[in-house]
């Protein structure tokens, strides 16, 4: 099967009450693990690939990855750009085979966001290619982006309202309390605003920062009208916890395959866990 775009994806998942599950794809392993997930649960589910990990992977490989992915499994798969920065390298992406773009216009003002977002939605389309816009601050950190708590800020539910209906995008990540990487202690997700913008637009909400987030919480988001939830750190966490085991009882290890195969294995177990929570098992 081919990639497919989000549209295929979430309006199902908007219809169902689920959420289908971003995994961010950082190498071969990650993007073994996720498929293997989503074919034992037979679950759709999107690759996230951060700028810092196309960079590290190569836009080549990684298309390849996702491609090789989709035809193995035969299960409606997307490739995203997770948190662009810019009309060029979402252009980029798609003319290398993503399915999917994420602009994060989240840095720039209301105004200058909706008007770069536009521009990337009015290419992208033209392409058949779905984009998720941004708005508000995600604090914590991710690659190289960092954003300090104190200046992560919530979404305003008529702003999001507004930026939907200006720009076309096809999902919308929205700042509601979550964020990038473990937490120290419980995020407070601020639901009602994910019930307002539900309820007044017709896309599907994102909600990023999906690590460490206690799995009732998880569910009561999905309950408000979240149905992309993206998770990335709790995978890399799985998964160096596992190589670390590994050389930790034995040093003298040199095989790759001897501490990957775990690191895999335990991402495995990651991506099935919230394929399961987030209601997506059986809807490929
Ligand atoms: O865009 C990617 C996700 O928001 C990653 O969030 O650090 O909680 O896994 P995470
Ligand atoms: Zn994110």
């Amino acid at each position: 099967m081919a990639l497919v775009s989000m549209n295929e994806l979430l309006p199902k998942a908007k219809a169902g009450k689920y959420a289908v599950g971003q995994f961010n794809m950082n190498n071969l392993e990650f993007a073994q693990a996720i498929t293997q997930a989503g074919m034992e649960l037979n679950a759709p589910f999107i690759f996230g690939v951060s700028e810092g990990a196309l960079k590290y992977m190569g836009i080549e490989y990684t298309v390849a990855l996702a491609e090789a992915s989709a035809k193995k499994s035969g299960l409606p798969i997307a490739l995203h750009l997770d948190h662009g920065s810019s009309f060029d390298v979402a252009m980029k992406c798609i003319r290398a085979g993503f399915s999917s773009v994420m602009f994060d216009g989240s840095h720039h003002s209301y105004e200058d966001n909706i008007r770069l977002t536009k521009e990337i939605v009015k290419a992208a389309h033209a392409m058949g290619v779905s984009v998720e816009g941004e708005l508000g601050t995600i604090g914590g950190t991710e690659d190289d982006i960092s954003v300090a708590e104190e200046n992560a800020n919530l979404a305003k539910p008529e702003e999001a309202i507004r930026f939907y209906e200006e720009t076309g995008v096809d999902a919308l990540a929205i700042a509601v309390g979550t964020a990038h990487g473990m937490y120290a202690g419980v995020p407070k997700i601020h639901y009602d605003i994910i019930e307002q913008v539900a309820r007044a637009i017709p896309i599907s909400l994102v909600l990023h920062g999906g690590s460490g987030v206690p799995d009732q919480m998880l569910i009561d988001a999905i309950k408000a009208g979240v149905t992309k939830i993206n998770v990335n750190t709790e995978n890399q966490v799985a998964g160096t916890q596992a190589i670390r085991d590994v050389l930790n009882k034995d040093a003298k290890v040199y095989d790759p395959r001897k501490y990957l195969t775990p690191a895999r294995n335990a991402m495995v177990e990651v991506v099935k866990s919230k394929i399961i929570l987030f209601g997506t098992s059986n809807k490929s």
